[in-house]
C-alpha cells in the first residue's frame, strides 16, 4: 500500500453487514458483504461489490438478481462466519440457515434479518480484484424490527476480522 494511504482514514467509513444470496440453475448461495449501498432514490438503484473468486458472484453473472438480507446487531459470529468465510463450491449454506423464496422466486436469508432487498442488475463494471454490481431495487420488506448490524461493531465488539476477499481485508492489519 502506498505510504500516502493510512488505512485507518478509510476504516471512519460506515457500512452495514448483509447477507447477499442469489439462486442459478437451482444452485443456492450467498455469502457476507458490507461493500453495499443505495445509491439513488428514484427509481431506487444500488451498488453491491463482490470479490471474483466468490461463488456468488459465478451465480450473480448468471442470475443477475439477488436478494440482500440486513443483518441485526445480535447476529452471532458464528452464522456471520457461515456466510462470510465459507464458500458455498464446498458447503451448502441454505443446509445450515432458514429462509424463503420470494414472490419473483429469490432465496431470501431470514435468520437475523432486519429487511430484504432484492435487486436485479443493471450494469456490471471489473474493478482489479472484485465487480461491482448496481443494480435497480424491485422489492423491499422489513422483517422484524431492531437495530442492524455495523461493520464497525462488528469489528470493535465482536472482534471479527475481514476474510482476504473482502474489500476492508487490508485492515487486517491495523488490529
Ligand atoms: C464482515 C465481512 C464482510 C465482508 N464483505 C465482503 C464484501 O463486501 N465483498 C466481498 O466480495 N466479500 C466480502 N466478505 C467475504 C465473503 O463473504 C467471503 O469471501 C465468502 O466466503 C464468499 O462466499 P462464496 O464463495 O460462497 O460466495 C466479507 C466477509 C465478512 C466476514
Amino acid at each position: 500500500m502506498a505510504e500516502s494511504i493510512d488505512p485507518r482514514a478509510l476504516f471512519t467509513v460506515s457500512y452495514g453487514v448483509y447477507i447477499l444470496s442469489t439462486e442459478w440453475e437451482e444452485k443456492k448461495n450467498g455469502q457476507i458483504i458490507n461493500a453495499f449501498m443505495q445509491l439513488t432514490g428514484d427509481p431506487i438503484c444500488v451498488a453491491a461489490c463482490l470479490h471474483k473468486d466468490n461463488y456468488t458472484t459465478e451465480l450473480l453473472e448468471k442470475s443477475r438478481r439477488f436478494s440482500l438480507s440486513v443483518l441485526e446487531d445480535a447476529t452471532p459470529l458464528k452464522f456471520i462466519g457461515v456466510f462470510g468465510f465459507r464458500c458455498g463450491r464446498d458447503f451448502d449454506k441454505f443446509n445450515a440457515c432458514s429462509y424463503t423464496i420470494s414472490e419473483s422466486g429469490l432465496p431470501v436469508v431470514t435468520d437475523y434479518a432486519l429487511a430484504s432487498i432484492e435487486g436485479e442488475v443493471l450494469s456490471v463494471t471489473d474493478i482489479f480484484t472484485h465487480k461491482l454490481f448496481i443494480a435497480q431495487v424491485r422489492a423491499a420488506t422489513v422483517l422484524k424490527e431492531g437495530k442492524p448490524l455495523l461493520y464497525s461493531d462488528y469489528h470493535t465488539i465482536k472482534k471479527g476480522k475481514s476474510p482476504e476477499r473482502a474489500p476492508s481485508a487490508v485492515f487486517n492489519v491495523i488490529k
